[in-house]
């Protein structure tokens, strides 16, 4: 069988570099990748006047499997951001945020294991019905929630609960006041619910469902829930194991994904060799996932949780003094 090819966007800032450890991992590891590697971003603004140029969005769409660095949105009229984008022109619809305790970072609690299951196209972040008035005085935006659209995203979390032996799944809405699209995700979040028999079956407000993840993350265990709270929530799980800096994304759609880091670009680090390159390389493991190659998946893992752990060689924001290419190399002399 020929080696899967996956496109490469190593994005702004801090990008290039975690990109780089990743890649550098995966090759340790023996997967016998082909890469492919296109712009996007200021990077490709600055190369060829585009945020998200034709010969990109080719590519994503001929591998079907991308991992992303993160981008830098231009702040200014007339840059959509260009994740939206790509979420929106490859029907990405479901954004799957893992969060798991590493001993050894500094957080609240050693035992989280959550997914958060974010609806990717629809909600608050569609993007319908934006207007400012004149004056400025006044802003609307529209809302829109599909059956179809509620009905794909909670069998898509169900399907993955059964799929790795997770137990609950927990319906997050806000149905008692946005009664219209909350309450027709939540109405039909209960009827695919009653499909999965094996599967327990929660709902929960969203407000209470921070209160709780902040106070009793055990909880928890796969979350799934529309466009904006699932932005916010899988946050708050970041911050749970650690900061953003642990924090994995994978978008997937049909027959095509994206694998990325869910933090920015962090201007404020970048070239300085500080960033901490766990959010990439976990993505990576989601990719390998993606693509059944699990004890490669198991491998990376492992070897990193020996790195966090062990706390000798990690980056700043976990309490260590290594930068992003020692980080690395300690997780390489793992495997
Ligand atoms: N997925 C994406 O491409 C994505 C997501 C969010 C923001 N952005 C873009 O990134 C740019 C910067 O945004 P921001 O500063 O608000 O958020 P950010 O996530 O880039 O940074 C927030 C803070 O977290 C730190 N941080 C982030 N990742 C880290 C890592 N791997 N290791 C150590 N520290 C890390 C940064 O140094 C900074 O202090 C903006 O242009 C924004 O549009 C892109």
């Amino acid at each position: 069988m020929a080696a899967q090819t996956i496109t490469v966007i190593k994005g702004d800032g801090i990008g290039p570099s975690i990109i780089e450890s990743a890649i550098e991992i995966l090759n340790k590891v023996g997967c016998d990748f082909n890469y492919e590697y296109v712009d996007a971003g200021l990077t490709a603004l600055e190369n060829s006047g585009e945020l998200l140029p034709q010969e990109t969005l080719d590519a994503i769409a001929r591998n079907k499997i991308t991992l992303k660095g993160p981008l830098t949105t231009p702040v200014g009229e007339g840059f959509t951001s260009i994740n939206v984008t790509l979420r929106k022109k490859f029907n990405l619809y479901a954004n799957v945020r893992p969060v798991i305790s590493f001993k050894g970072t500094k957080s609240r609690y050693e035992d989280v294991d959550i997914i958060t299951i974010r609806e990717n196209t629809q909600g608050m972040y569609s993007g319908l019905g934006q207007t400012v008035a004149e004056d400025g005085s006044e802003a609307e935006a529209l809302s829109k929630i599909t059956r179809e659209g509620a009905e794909r995203i909670v069998e898509f979390a169900y399907e993955l609960a059964r799929r790795e032996g997770r137990k609950r799944v927990t319906a997050v809405h806000k149905a008692n006041i946005l009664k219209s699209t909350s309450g027709l995700f939540l109405k039909t979040a209960r009827e695919v619910g009653e499909r999965y028999a094996d599967i327990e079956s929660h709902e929960m407000i969203v407000d209470a469902t921070c209160m709780k993840l902040v106070m009793n993350p055990a909880e928890f265990d796969v979350i799934v829930t529309t466009n904006l709270f699932g932005d916010i929530v899988s946050d708050l799980c970041a911050g749970l194991v650690g900061g953003l800096g642990m924090a994995p994304g994978a978008n997937i759609g049909k027959d095509c994904a994206i694998f990325e880091a869910v933090h920015g670009s962090a201007p404020d680090i970048a070239g300085k060799n500080l960033a901490n390159p766990s959010s990439v390389i976990l993505a990576s493991i989601q990719m390998l996932e993606y693509l059944e190659m699990n004890d490669k998946a198991e491998r990376i893992r492992s070897a990193l949780r020996d790195v966090i752990e062990s706390g000798d060689r990690t980056t700043q924001d976990l309490g260590g003094t290594s930068g992003t290419t020692d980080f690395t190399q300690a997780v390489i002399e793992r495997l």
